[in-house]
């Protein structure tokens, strides 16, 4: 119970089936990409800007875009859509003001997430230009606009995620007076008010959330543990605090592995492994680190052939069981233990999540691809549901993340 007060609970997950039907229409997209860039549309008079890691982080170093992810992209993504469609419906909230959203696709991925985060920054200054700053002009001296002047309304940012990618963007947002605000982010580093003026966020810092895994590890008296880390802001001080009120509960921590998700190969994660194993007296391996580096150390143990023996307790970035799917780690994943902040459940939003149709791509891009690899159906078979050629029912079964 510790645990609860602390603002932290222990993530399980279960499986809900609901029924969702496929209802016929012409799906017509309104305007939701920029050449490459996709992006979700909702119009309104205020838009709020949106960054979400609708897929993963792709494998191979550079800007790359992996898997699309259901948990910890399109449903935070839709919780926005829906929670502004709520706001909207109801006249005593913002009585006379619509609420918009223009949100991007962070992949998870600090470098590609900057990028489009950059689709913000070009309207700021856009906007500046308007209200008069000097700035650009066009060579008939009218006020110069990006892309049509669409994203001037937009003000304030809601994202990132990971602590890696929402620093990252932060750097930049912070040169604008808009408020960026966080739903995930945990990394103590971003509470500095002289860096991060207008930074908020709904979450509590990592400070809490080690605290949480030390009560965990005392809980069960576990007080001799291994602990891998990433050489990231959020690794780095996750592992940072961790030791530094390791004494309170005494635990120590063995033979601490810092890895880089950047530059290790799969034989360095193998290595990693094998010295963690070789300390026979270690049956609990806690893990700080971003979520694509957390698979490949799981990838890794169950390559070594010890997944099983250990005892993971996992960071708040824990994958979730899709993340993990097919690639063969549920077995490592199960009996693992994570920490994730407190949350609330948010009414309506299953009958509406459950609800969607493939129409609702008119408003998220990314809507069709979630839904083909959902109903596990090819590009064609995805149009012949919507055409309603055949006339179909889904069962939906989503996780749904409870204290
Ligand atoms: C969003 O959609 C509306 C309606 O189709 C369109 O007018 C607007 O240009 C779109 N915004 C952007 C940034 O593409
Ligand atoms: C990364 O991008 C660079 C430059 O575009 C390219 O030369 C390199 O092959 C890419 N690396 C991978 C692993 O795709």
């Amino acid at each position: 119970m510790v645990i609860f007060r602390l603002g932290f609970a222990i993530r399980l997950l279960w499986t809900t089936n609901l029924l969702a039907v496929g209802v016929s229409s012409n799906v017509q997209r309104t305007n939701t990409r920029h050449g490459d860039v996709w992006y979700a549309n909702v119009t309104g008079d205020l838009l709020l800007g949106g960054l979400f890691p609708v897929h993963r982080k792709g494998n191979d170093g550079n800007n790359s875009c992996g898997e699309i992810q259901t948990e910890d992209g399109i449903q935070p993504l839709e919780a926005m859509l829906y929670t502004i469609e709520r706001v909207n419906e109801d006249p005593r909230i913002l009585a006379g003001v619509r609420l918009g959203a223009l949100a991007f696709d962070t992949c998870d991925n600090p470098t590609y997430a900057l990028q489009q985060a950059f689709y913000f920054v070009k309207g700021f200054m856009a906007r500046g230009n308007r209200l008069g700053e000097e700035g650009y002009r066009c060579e008939d001296r009218s006020v110069a606009k990006f892309l049509d002047g669409e994203l001037d309304g937009v003000v304030a940012v809601l994202g990132a995620q990971s602590s890696s990618v929402t620093i990252q963007v932060a750097s930049v947002l912070a040169l604008f007076p808009v408020p960026q605000i966080s739903y995930m982010a945990t990394s103590p580093f971003l509470s500095s008010k002289e860096r991060f003026p207008r930074f908020f966020r709904t979450v509590p810092s990592d400070v809490n959330q080690a605290r949480a895994m030390l009560e965990i590890l005392r809980e069960f008296k576990w007080s001799y543990v291994s602990v891998v880390y990433t050489d990231s802001e959020y690794g780095d001080h996750g592992y940072e605090t961790l030791t530094l009120l390791a004494s309170e509960y005494s635990i120590c921590f063995s033979a601490p592995h810092r890895i880089s998700d950047d530059r290790f190969t799969e034989e360095d994660y193998d290595h990693v492994i094998r010295t963690i194993a070789e300390k026979t007296d270690v049956r609990v391996v806690v893990l700080f680190a971003e979520k694509s580096a957390t698979l490949r150390v799981l990838e890794a143990a169950r390559r070594v052939g010890v997944g099983s023996r250990f005892v993971w307790l996992g960071s708040d970035s824990w994958p979730d069981r899709r993340d993990a799917e097919g690639t063969e780690d549920t077995i490592v994943l199960e009996g693992a233990l994570a920490v994730q902040p407190l949350y609330a459940p948010l009414s309506g939003f299953d009958e509406y999540f459950t609800g969607l149709t493939l129409d609702h791509e008119r408003n998220n891009p990314w809507f069709r691809e979630f839904w083909r690899i959902y109903h596990g159906c090819t590009d064609d078979e995805t149009d012949d549901k919507v055409a309603g050629k055949v006339s179909l029912s889904f069962v939906v079964d989503f996780e749904v993340k409870k204290n």
